[in-house]
């Protein structure tokens, strides 16, 4: 899946002001709670890490993609690793997974991704996620975007159909030698229902404490769930 070419043009997206304002909700719910020793699991580029790090909470970063995490470090974030989730071997007393990684989990595999944040979690722990609701697919996040910066030119599709929003990502960059390079891949997210998400998450131990339907584009209805769940 096209996770590394994503994190190459997540800079040019400017979903700057929607993450932040999806960021603060889940930092209102960590201290609301006072949780401390969590783990951002799909940290991207680590802008919650380091929001975290600012209010002195102990955390760390996991992400599927190695090129998420090379340029968490450019940046100067240490306290993260380009490994899966069924290979952290710490235990945290809250996990996190903002802005639609769980809508990146394959349908076959969520039962065991649930299971996997289980374990890393200390009884009472809590996982706090997002996902896209059915409008979010359908209205927000469909369609296509092309940006020119001139020496770089991006090209998203995004199609939702049969409960999956495939996304055709293509970056054109130019060499030094004036010549572009395209690189072309895609990423598929799936779209989960509350019921669904509801069982799953009962199935692996999670009791769901609270639910809050969220407007993340201004839309005029809500484009994302954010699900409060604590290890029972
Ligand atoms: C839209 S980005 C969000 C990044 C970050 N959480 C934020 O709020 O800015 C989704 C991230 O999830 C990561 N991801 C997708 N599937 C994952 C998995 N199974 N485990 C860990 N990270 C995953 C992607 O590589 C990507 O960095």
């Amino acid at each position: 899946m096209g996770l590394n070419l994503y994190a190459k043009i997540e800079q040019f997206l400017d979903f700057e002001d929607e993450v932040t304002k999806l960021h603060g909700v889940f930092l209102s719910v960590i201290l609301e709670k006072k949780l401390d020793n969590i783990l951002d699991v799909g940290c991207g580029q680590g802008s919650f890490l380091n929001q975290l790090s600012t209010l002195s909470l102990n955390s760390y970063g996991i992400d599927l993609s190695s090129e998420q995490i090379k340029i968490c470090k450019q940046n100067g974030i240490k306290n993260v690793s380009s490994i899966p989730l069924n290979e952290v071997k710490e235990k945290y007393d809250c996990t996190t997974a903002i802005f639609d990684v769980i809508n990146y989990i394959p349908k076959n595999g969520i039962k065991t991704f649930f299971n996997q944040m289980s374990l890393v979690l200390n009884q009472g722990g809590y996982f706090i996620f997002d996902v896209n609701s059915l409008f979010g697919f359908e209205e927000v996040a469909q369609g296509t975007l092309s940006i020119d910066l001139g020496d770089k030119f991006v090209v998203i599709d995004a199609n939702f159909e049969e409960e999956k929003l495939i996304t055709d990502i293509t970056l054109f960059s130019q060499n030094k030698s004036k010549l572009f390079t395209k690189e072309n891949d895609c990423i598929i997210q799936y779209y989960y229902e509350r019921s669904e998400l509801k069982d799953l998450l009962k199935t692996s131990g999670f009791e769901v404490e609270k639910i809050i339907d969220f407007n993340l584009h201004d839309s005029c209805e809500n484009d994302k769930e954010i699900y409060i769940c604590k290890k029972s």
